[in-house]
C-alpha cells in the first residue's frame, strides 16, 4: 500500500509525525508530495499534486494537511476523480470510506491535536466501502462531474 501526503507550511512537522506514525505502524510507503519548509507554501500545489497521484494509481490514498484541511481537501477534490473527506473526528472517517469510498482524507493542523489525528488515520485507513446501495450515489456524483467538465 502506497500513501501519498501533502501539506503547506503550516503542519510541516504535523506531517512528519503522521508520515511516521503510517510508517511504523502499517508498514506502508508514504510518498510525500508536500513541503518541509516553513516559507509560505500554497496548499492547492499539494493538494493537486496528491490528488493526481491517487486518479493516476502512483498511490493508493492521499492524506492531506493544512491548517484547517479545508484548503487543500477543496484543491483536491477539483481533480476528477477524487473523492476527499475533510473531517475532524473518526466517525466522519470511517463512514467516509464505508458509504462515500474516499481515496483522500484531509484534517488541519490547527484544528485537532495529533493524537486525535492519529486515531482519524487508524480509523480511515482500516475502513472498506461497502458498495451495494452507496454505489447509485457515487455514480450520481461521477455523472456531476462528467456534466461539468470543461468543453473546447
Ligand atoms: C494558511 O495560513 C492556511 O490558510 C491554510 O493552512 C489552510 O488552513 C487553508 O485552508
Amino acid at each position: 500500500m502506497k500513501i501519498g501526503i501533502g501539506n503547506d507550511h503550516v503542519a510541516v512537522d504535523y506531517k512528519k509525525e503522521i508520515k511516521l506514525y503510517i510508517e511504523e505502524k502499517y508498514g506502508y510507503e508514504v510518498i510525500n508530495f508536500g513541503t518541509n519548509s516553513f516559507e509560505r507554501f500554497n496548499y492547492p500545489e499539494s493538494g493537486k499534486a496528491v490528488a493526481e497521484a491517487v486518479v493516476s494509481g502512483k498511490v493508493d490514498k492521499g492524506i492531506l494537511i493544512c491548517g484547517t484541511g479545508v484548503g487543500i481537501g477543496i484543491s483536491a477534490n477539483k481533480v476528477p476523480g477524487v473523492r476527499c473527506v475533510i473531517c475532524s473526528e473518526p466517525y466522519s472517517a470511517r463512514l467516509s470510506r464505508e458509504h462515500n469510498n474516499t481515496n483522500v482524507l484531509s484534517f488541519g493542523s490547527r484544528v485537532i491535536g495529533i493524537e486525535l489525528a492519529k486515531m482519524i488515520v487508524d480509523e480511515w485507513l482500516s475502513s472498506e466501502y461497502e458498495g451495494g446501495r452507496h454505489q447509485v450515489r457515487l455514480d450520481m456524483i461521477d455523472e456531476i462531474e462528467e456534466q461539468n467538465k470543461l468543453v473546447d
